[in-house]
């Protein structure tokens, strides 16, 4: 694999932009805060993870451009982190990273130094992401027999991480240990990140899948040709219940119908003890157009109008195992993740 999501190049962030896969693979050099936040937004940088640490980025340059005003500094790097957090609302990792970053520069002496501290932790995180998705997909990959074929929906590969993935992740470390697998890849409507990205993603791997349309999904169960789902996630409630990519809770219900294992992959850092249960959840609503058009081509009349939830929550009494880069746990959550989520950073 030669890119990355996003790297510091020692004076900007740059991200592979993923509005242009799978058919131009563009890096973005973005200088200054609002237009990581910008980025974030348009999804040109997406997925739980790299959403994360692509916010504490945007707060080390907000930081670096604020530490020229010393006197205002404070004020304006905790709006600018409010901004930031709100770019996208349902994937924790933002607000998770974002906040871990804010931190590290209230423990500095002056705003130059706060400034450095900001940065550090940013490549904290992400070095700490590469590890965790290592350790997750290594978890998720033993348990995986041979020949297994997963449904999965979305991108939740190296796009979408700063390292191998969450659920694509398993996927691929259970192929590297030379575990025949082969992937349905749901295309994932509005946006296409399964068609678009996770496509581009194993075809580089050289891992075999179909693409399949999101509705295939309950016929490709019935006639016996899944073995398993697995799917990432944005937020994880304290109760295991699960934000995902809109058509989760779908298809947790379908292989509940059809007794297939259901998986939900992702790193401690998704799971939100402050969120009770789903229901507190916000789920973000995006622009109708983006129903209503495929890469700017309408394909509704004029004048549609749309619904355009970019997730979904699925209960935890669907969800057969979570899988982290502490191990599977399995259900009750609660207690569970309480008690991993004491060793990983707040
Ligand atoms: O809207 P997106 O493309 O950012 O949605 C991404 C997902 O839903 C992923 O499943 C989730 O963020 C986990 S990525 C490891």
């Amino acid at each position: 694999m030669r890119w990355r999501s996003l790297f510091w190049d020692g004076d900007a962030l740059c991200v592979l932009d993923q509005t242009r896969l799978p058919h131009h693979a563009h890096t973005l050099r973005l200088a200054d805060w609002q237009s990581v936040v910008q980025a974030i937004r348009d999804l040109r940088v997406r997925g739980a993870p790299a959403i994360g640490a692509a916010g504490a980025y945007a707060l080390a340059l907000a930081a670096r451009e604020f530490s020229a005003d010393p006197d205002r500094f404070w004020p304006r790097l905790r709006e600018a982190a409010a901004v930031i957090r709100s770019a996208r609302p349902t994937a924790v990792n933002l607000s998770w990273a974002t906040d871990r970053a804010l931190r590290a520069a209230e423990v500095a002496t002056d705003p130059q130094q706060a400034a450095v501290r900001v940065l550090e932790e940013a490549h904290r995180i992400v070095e700490e992401d590469e590890r965790t998705c290592r350790a997750l997909a290594e978890a998720g990959a033993r348990e995986m027999r041979d020949g297994e074929r997963v449904l999965t929906l979305c991108n939740t590969g190296s796009l979408a991480t700063l390292g191998v993935g969450t659920a694509l992740g398993i996927v691929r470390v259970a192929w590297e240990l030379g575990k025949r697998v082969h992937v349905y890849v749901c295309e994932t409507r509005p946006l296409l990140q399964g068609s678009r990205l996770t496509a581009w993603e194993l075809l580089q791997a050289g891992i075999p899948f179909h693409v399949v349309v999101d509705s295939a999904a309950g016929w490709l169960m019935a006639r016996g040709l899944v073995d398993r789902v697995v799917v990432g996630a944005d937020r994880v409630a304290a109760n295991g219940d699960v934000a995902n990519k809109i058509g989760t809770y779908t298809l947790a219900v379908l292989a509940r119908r059809h007794d297939i294992p259901f998986w939900v992959a992702a790193p401690l850092s998704t799971v939100d003890l402050d969120t009770p249960a789903g229901s507190a959840i916000r789920v973000e609503q995006r622009a109708p157009e983006e129903v209503t058009h495929l890469g700017g081509v309408p394909v509704a009349p004029e004048g549609t109008p749309a619904l355009n939830d970019a997730f979904d929550v699925a209960p935890a009494e669907l969800v057969d195992a979570l899988v982290t880069e502490a191990g599977l746990v399995r259900p009750p959550f609660g207690p569970a993740l309480r008690a991993l989520k004491q060793g990983v950073p707040a």
